[in-house]
C-alpha cells in the first residue's frame, strides 16, 4: 500500500526527530494498535525502546502468552512482563462507577509505567497506541459540546508528577488504517486481525463490582464464544465480539436441580472506526448452540442473552 508505506516512512522521521537519543517505554495492551506502535517505534530507534507488558488481572484467557510470545520470540523486541494484577484488583475492589473504574486503571497504569521508567535508568517517552477515535470520544461525541462519553484509559495527557512526553504515532489514524500499517510492518494476521480490545479490559464488561471469581467465569465464557465464532468462520465479519458477565443471578434447572448462577450477555457488531455500530445479525441456530456450549462448559453460568442494541444509542462496551 504505497500511502501507508509513506506514512510509515514520515513517522519513522517524526519518531527519530522528537525522541533523539532519549529512552521510550511503549504499553502493550494485547491490542493491534499498541503493537503496531510498538513495532513503528522499534524500527525508528531500536534497543532505545523498552517494551512494557502490564497484566492487569483484566486481560482474556492465555493473552499475556501471545503477546510475550509474539514479541519476544517473533520480534525480539526486549520487552517486560510486569504482573501487576495484585494492584490492580485491590484498588478495583469495590469501584462499581464505570468512570471511577477507567480512571483508577489509567492511574494505575501511568503508575506502573514511572516504575518501570525508573528501572531502565529513566525514560523521558511514553509511547502510545492512541487513534484518532480514541481522542475524539474521549472529548465529545459527534463534535458536539464537551459530554464526556468514556474517559479512554490512554487519553487526556499524562499527570504532571510524570515527567515523561508522550509519543502517539498512531493519533491521526483509524482502526483500518492501523491494520493496513501494521501489515506493511509484517505483523502476523493473526495478530493483525485480531478484533480491538480495551486497555480497561475485563473491568468494563464486568459492570458492577469486580472480583477474581467473576473474572474467571468471564474469561472461560468469553473464550467459548470466541472459538464458536471462529469455528463458524464468522471472526473477520465482525468488527469485535465478546462476552459481558451480568451482574446478577437468576434461576434455572439443570438435570433434576436448581441453579442460581451468573448471565453471560454476548456483544457482536459490525463496524469501520468503533464510532457507530450495527449488531451483527446471528443466526438463531448459532446463538442457541452457543448458549448450550457456555452453559456446559462454563461453571457459574445458567443462561445466556444476546444484545441487539447498535451504536449510537448503545456503546460498544456496557460501560
Ligand atoms: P465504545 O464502548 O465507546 O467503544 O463504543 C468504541 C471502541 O473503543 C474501545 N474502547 C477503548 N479502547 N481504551 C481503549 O484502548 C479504552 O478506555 C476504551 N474504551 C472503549 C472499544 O473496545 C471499542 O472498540
Amino acid at each position: 500500500d504505497w500511502t501507508m508505506r509513506a506514512f510509515r516512512d514520515e513517522a519513522i522521521e517524526k519518531i527519530r526527530a522528537q525522541v533523539g537519543k532519549g529512552k521510550v517505554i511503549c504499553g502493550l495492551s494485547g491490542g493491534v494498535d499498541s503493537a503496531v506502535a510498538a513495532v513503528l517505534i522499534h524500527e525508528a530507534i531500536g534497543d532505545q525502546l523498552t517494551c512494557v507488558f502490564v497484566d492487569h488481572g483484566l486481560l482474556r484467557l492465555d493473552e499475556a502468552k501471545t503477546v510475550v510470545d509474539l514479541f519476544r520470540h517473533h520480534y525480539n523486541i526486549p520487552l517486560v512482563h510486569v504482573d501487576a494484577s495484585k494492584q490492580f484488583l485491590g484498588e478495583l475492589a469495590g469501584v462499581t462507577d464505570p468512570e471511577q473504574k477507567r480512571k483508577t486503571i489509567g492511574r494505575l497504569f501511568i503508575d506502573v509505567f514511572d516504575a518501570e521508567a525508573r528501572k531502565i535508568g529513566g525514560a523521558e517517552f511514553l509511547a502510545q497506541g492512541t487513534l484518532y477515535p480514541d481522542v475524539i470520544e474521549s472529548v465529545s461525541f459527534t463534535g458536539g459540546p464537551s459530554v464526556t462519553i468514556k474517559s479512554h484509559h490512554n487519553v487526556g495527557g499524562l499527570p504532571a508528577r510524570m515527567n515523561m512526553k508522550l509519543v502517539e504515532p498512531l493519533r491521526e489514524l483509524f482502526k483500518d488504517e492501523v491494520r493496513v500499517l501494521g501489515r506493511e510492518l509484517g505483523l502476523p494476521e493473526i495478530f493483525v486481525g485480531r478484533h480491538p480490545f480495551p486497555g480497561p479490559g475485563l473491568a468494563i464488561r464486568c459492570p458492577g463490582d469486580i472480583t477474581k471469581e467473576k473474572l474467571d467465569i468471564l474469561r472461560n465464557a468469553d473464550a467459548v464464544y470466541i472459538d464458536q465464532i471462529r469455528k463458524h468462520g464468522l471472526y473477520d465479519a465482525i468488527w469485535q465480539a465478546f462476552a459481558v458477565l451480568l451482574p446478577v443471578k437468576t434461576v434455572g434447572v439443570m438435570g433434576d436441580g436448581r441453579t442460581y448462577d451468573y448471565v453471560v450477555g454476548l456483544r457482536a457488531v459490525t463496524s469501520t472506526d468503533g464510532m457507530t455500530a450495527d449488531f451483527y445479525p446471528f443466526e438463531m441456530k448459532f446463538l442457541g448452540e452457543t448458549a448450550t456450549r457456555i452453559i456446559n462448559e462454563v461453571k457459574g453460568v445458567n443462561r445466556v442473552v444476546y444484545d441487539v442494541t447498535s451504536k449510537p444509542p448503545g456503546t460498544i462496551e456496557w460501560e
